[in-house]
């Protein structure tokens, strides 16, 4: 373990963690997990929406029953991999994990073909934008002292997790090594039922029209964000101002970003992005 550069920030083999959440003799123990056929891995860079296909996967895998999204937490229902698990706590979906490591550190039986991978992307000039607020929020990380700042830390991989785009590449680039599916957060603004019907489809799973839209309604923002269990208020660690699920929407970078930080940013992007063969939507039009 390295101590990063960030206050509330570790290293471990080259990504940065939290201290005060992850440990490095778990982060080790990773590698060697036992990944099963039925297992379901959501995969996302932080702030991409990873709340939200949580919330998501707890309905599917209760066929659209809403009972357990509004008496369990998040965390309790999708567990993260690289966060201990109380073990003292029933299991409540076995199947289900969650995590945003890079594809270099993940359990060997995964890069081997076993469970299904969902790896939820977001546009990143509006996930910079959710973690500049987010480090805002949380007393745990370091509080950026300007946007300029934190963008240039953004773009050099200083932040959690390190680059948003080494992480996505390196995914992408190894999605035939899994059973994968990819999905974004604007296609699930713009269709969020359209997108579910799509998982249902990747897991071979049918729910019934009622069932459906119930689901829908139970994973909007508004729902979620008036949930309990669902929009993070019992974390501790944060400021008075602010919450997890903030506004939910594409495009808010347009609020934050100025012209020149915009066009660096696309030139970078344009740079680093030049190989990868998808198209992001970057506003709500
Ligand atoms: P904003 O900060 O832009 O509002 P993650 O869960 O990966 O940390 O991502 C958090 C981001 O996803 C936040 O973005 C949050 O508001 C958004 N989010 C969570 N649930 C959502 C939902 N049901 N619909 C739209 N956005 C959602």
């Amino acid at each position: 373990m390295t101590t990063a550069s960030k206050i509330g920030l570790f290293q471990f083999k080259g990504c940065n963690f939290i201290t005060n959440i992850h440990n490095p003799e778990y982060l080790a123990e990773i590698c060697h997990f036992e990944i099963k056929e039925s297992d379901v891995i959501t995969v996302t860079y932080p702030k991409s929406g990873t709340t939200w296909m949580q919330q998501i996967l707890c309905l599917l895998y209760s066929n659209g029953d809403p009972a357990l999204v509004q008496s369990k937490l998040t965390v309790e229902r999708v567990p993260w991999m690289e966060v201990p698990i109380d073990n003292s706590k029933d299991i409540l979906l076995p199947h289900l994990r969650v995590t945003h490591l890079p594809y270099r550190l993940i359990p060997k039986t995964l890069k081997k073909g076993n469970g299904k991978v969902i790896y939820v992307a977001r546009n990143p000039k509006d996930v910079a934008v959710s973690l500049y607020h987010f480090q805002n929020y949380v007393t745990f990380l370091e509080t950026p002292s300007s946007f300029q700042e934190f963008l240039e830390d953004f773009i050099d991989g200083r932040l959690i997790y390190c680059s948003w785009f080494d992480h996505i590449i390196d995914w992408y680039s190894h999605k035939d090594e899994f059973d994968f599916l990819f999905l974004t957060y604007e296609d699930m603004k713009k269709d969020l039922k359209g997108s579910i019907q799509k998982i249902c489809d990747f897991l071979g799973k049918k729910l019934d029209e009622d069932k459906l839209d119930l689901m829908v309604e139970e994973c909007s923002f508004k729902a979620m964000r008036k949930n309990p269990k669902a929009n993070y208020e019992h974390v501790e660690g944060k400021h008075p101002k602010g919450s997890f699920l903030r506004k939910g929407i594409v495009g808010d970078w347009k609020n934050l970003f100025t012209v020149a930080q915009s066009e660096m940013f696309d030139r970078i992007y344009q740079e680093r992005m030049k190989d990868f063969p998808f198209k992001f939507i970057w506003d709500s039009k």
